[in-house]
């Protein structure tokens, strides 16, 4: 089995940005945990991080027919990108979205996403524990 983890802007900065709502554990420390469940689940797991929409946009459509599910969180372009939602309708692969911190507590626009519309699930507000949790449930599911 293999999953894709897709992270959007500024998820490269964890650690630095804004502690008081991601939390102090950094990207290397994601990263980290991701190499760790797939050594402990037997699957393997790719990662790709960008800051621009059209990149996550290709990178979801080379998944095409490579990948048996996606792990997505993409970050500020959750709230506002029909691209990436037409993107993950477009490759039909399962997908659960994951939020870093709760974004139904925080202000009223990020109570929006687009790319949830398609995903299967959405985790939100576990911290770095939730991409865990979506790589099991996509496990377990698909
Ligand atoms: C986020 C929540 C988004 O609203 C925000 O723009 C992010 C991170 C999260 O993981 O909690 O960059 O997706």
């Amino acid at each position: 089995m293999k999953i894709l983890v897709i992270n959007g802007p500024n998820i490269n900065m964890l650690g630095i940005r804004e502690p008081g709502i991601y939390g102090k554990n950094t990207f290397a420390d994601l990263l980290a945990l991701l190499e760790q469940t797939a050594q402990e689940e037997g699957i393997e797991i790719e990662q790709y991080q960008s800051n621009h929409e059209g990149c996550l946009v290709d990178r979801i459509q080379v998944a095409y027919g490579k990948v048996d599910g996606i792990v997505i969180n993409p970050a500020a372009y959750t709230h506002t990108s029909v691209a990436i939602l037409d993107a993950l309708k477009a490759v039909s692969i399962p997908a659960v979205e994951v939020h870093i911190s709760d974004v139904d507590a925080r202000e009223p626009f990020r109570q929006v996403s687009y790319a949830g519309l398609y995903c299967c699930k959405t985790i939100k507000g576990h911290g770095l524990e939730g991409y865990r949790e979506a790589i099991l449930y996509l496990k377990n599911n698909i």
